[in-house]
């Protein structure tokens, strides 16, 4: 079925970019068609996948379906999708977002704003993009078992994915050094509840996203995202990629004051159990200080009844139609009409009043 093999080819697999051989270099705005009463779609692919993958294709096809003549364009750090692909594992995500800011901003089908869709840890990046840049502006961010309050544990490679087991091996080098938070990608939103105080010295990416370090806070991030209509947390219930997955749901555990260290199957240090070997508990978005103090925006955006937290019954991303379908229809390809399609600020603000006149 569609649905399983979709699942299938959004998991990290390396022979996902062998379509694609080299010199070869694929298309990354997957339609050109521009149905002016529906607002484009931008989407952003997860660890392992790259911008042209057959899966991420398949699943353009499959919203092309439900909304015929939407705009999509799949983000891309490398127009080459194997080098693509291994700018999901190295490189420094504030250059990434630099680039993906200007891709975005040149593309003429996009300048009054879109939706977006990010996979897994393209979930993360689409909503550094929304705090960062959002020019142009994003109106609905859907995102997928995406690792919002980071992880505690590097996320496991499948058997022969060399360059994930590669950009692992480096990582359990040592994640809170300079050089792994400049080159290595998940060491850029490994958040380890056992080493938080090295972890608010030396990550930059996700202590900046969260607002968890003072100086890197700024108004206006949390405008940016609070701007959003809608932020859709999807979090997979079956998910063993993700630690811990409600991650996907700005959860996180709590913190370690005597971590009780265990190894995982890979090697790294993993810390999944408190005292006594039972399961840590997890902070829920609400109660986490980012949310209580509202340092990006999120607060208010789920005050405003902007955050619809979903549940995929299924492994890390395993989309069956029931896990996506309703959610595209709901929050993709919605109109505001020719009209009233303002750019920038204009949008944002006739979004904020629908919000609260649908209330
Ligand atoms: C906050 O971010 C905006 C947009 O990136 C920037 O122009 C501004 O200088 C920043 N303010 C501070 C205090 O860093």
């Amino acid at each position: 079925m569609l649905a399983t093999a979709l699942g299938a080819l959004l998991l990290p697999l390396a022979a996902l970019a062998l379509p694609f051989g080299a010199g070869e270099s694929a298309t990354n705005t997957i339609t050109r068609n521009h149905e002016p009463e529906s607002l484009p779609l931008v989407i952003w692919h997860g660890m392992g996948d790259s911008h042209s993958s057959p899966g991420m294709l398949k699943f353009g096809e499959l919203i092309q379906k439900i909304h015929p003549r939407i705009f999509i364009h799949s983000v891309y750090i490398e127009e080459k999708a194997s080098e693509d692909q291994k700018a999901g594992f190295f490189g420094d995500l504030e250059e990434q977002l630099e680039v993906v800011s200007e891709q975005l901003r040149g593309i003429p089908e996009l300048q009054d704003g879109f939706d977006a869709i990010g996979f897994s840890q393209g979930g993360q990046f689409m909503r550094a993009y929304v705090e960062w840049y959002n020019d142009p502006p994003v109106h609905n961010l859907i995102t997928f078992g995406s690792q919002h309050m980071g992880v505690a544990g590097m996320p496991p490679c499948r058997a022969f994915d060399v360059i994930c087991l590669m950009a692992r091996a480096a990582a359990n080098r040592g994640v809170y050094t300079e050089w792994a938070q400049k080159n290595l990608i998940q060491a850029q939103y490994y958040r380890d509840p056992a080493r938080l105080e090295q972890f608010l010295e030396y990550n930059r990416f996700l202590t900046r996203l969260n607002g968890e370090v003072p100086e890197t806070r700024n108004a206006t991030y949390a405008r940016n995202l609070a701007s959003l209509s809608n932020l859709v947390l999807v979090m997979f219930s079956e998910d063993d990629m993700v630690i811990p997955k409600e991650s996907s749901w700005f959860g996180s555990y709590t913190p370690v004051e005597d971590p009780e260290m265990i190894s995982d199957s890979q090697g790294a240090s993993v810390n999944i159990m408190g005292a006594g070997g039972i399961p840590r508990e997890i902070v829920p978005m609400r109660m986490q200080p980012m949310y209580v103090e509202d340092w990006v925006g999120l607060r208010e955006l789920d005050e405003r009844g902007g955050v619809s937290m979903e549940i995929c019954e299924q492994r890390h991303m395993h989309l069956p139609p029931e896990c996506w379908e309703g959610l595209v229809k709901r929050f993709v390809g919605g109109g505001w009409g020719s009209d009233d399609r303002k750019a920038g600020s204009a949008l944002r603000e006739e979004a904020k009043k629908f919000a609260v006149q649908a209330k």
